[in-house]
């Protein structure tokens, strides 16, 4: 079952979320910020032992501090304009997600509008691709949540949503 939320993804009780992160996996701005405010220093210390992540690929940490079991944390492209490969690293973070998920027993899950925000990935077509995988995969879950920042966002996903139905 999927669904769509407006909300700060740290406070949701699900297995694991997943992080909008970067290479370094060691912290940033927007909802990666957040995470690490809300899991503690901890997080940090663990993702220093992972020696990053690729673009498009994840991996796997505890919680920690966060009501969440889990985070799993994606790389997603920064946007140039479509013709570097962007759709297909973005659509791999979230089938990697997915597929880390289902490695480690996880059976809730929540996603943040992955490279949207300072990569730039334009919110419909992000949106288009999000929603696409998650329909891939709905039936191997018991709750895949697109948690989004602003409601704009969550009409935007509701409306793919329903397109994919
Ligand atoms: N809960 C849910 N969504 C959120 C939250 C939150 N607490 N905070 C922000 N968002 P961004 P990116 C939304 O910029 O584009 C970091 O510095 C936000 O509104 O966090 O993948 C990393 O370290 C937007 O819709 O991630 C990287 O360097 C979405 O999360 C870089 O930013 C993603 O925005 C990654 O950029």
């Amino acid at each position: 079952m999927i669904e769509v939320i407006c909300g700060d993804i740290t406070t949701l009780e699900v297995d694991a979320i997943v992080n909008a992160a970067n290479n370094s996996l060691l912290g940033g701005g927007g909802v990666d910020g957040a995470i690490h405010r809300a899991a503690g220093p901890q997080l940090l210390a663990f993702n220093r032992t992972l020696g990053g992540c690729k673009t498009g690929e994840a991996k796997l940490s505890p919680g920690f501090r966060l009501p969440a079991r889990h985070v799993i944390s994606t790389v997603g492209p920064v946007w140039h304009g479509g013709g570097q490969g962007e759709r297909e690293l973005l659509e791999s973070c979230y089938v990697s997600s997915l597929e880390l998920a289902l490695a480690n027993d996880v059976r809730t899950i929540a996603f943040p509008a992955i490279s949207t925000g300072v990569y730039g990935y334009p919110r419909d077509q992000a949106a288009a691709i999000a929603v696409r995988v998650m329909r891939a995969y709905e039936d191997r879950f018991e709750r895949i949540v697109a948690c989004c920042f602003s409601e704009a966002d969550a009409a935007l996903y509701r409306e793919v949503l329903h397109e994919h139905s």
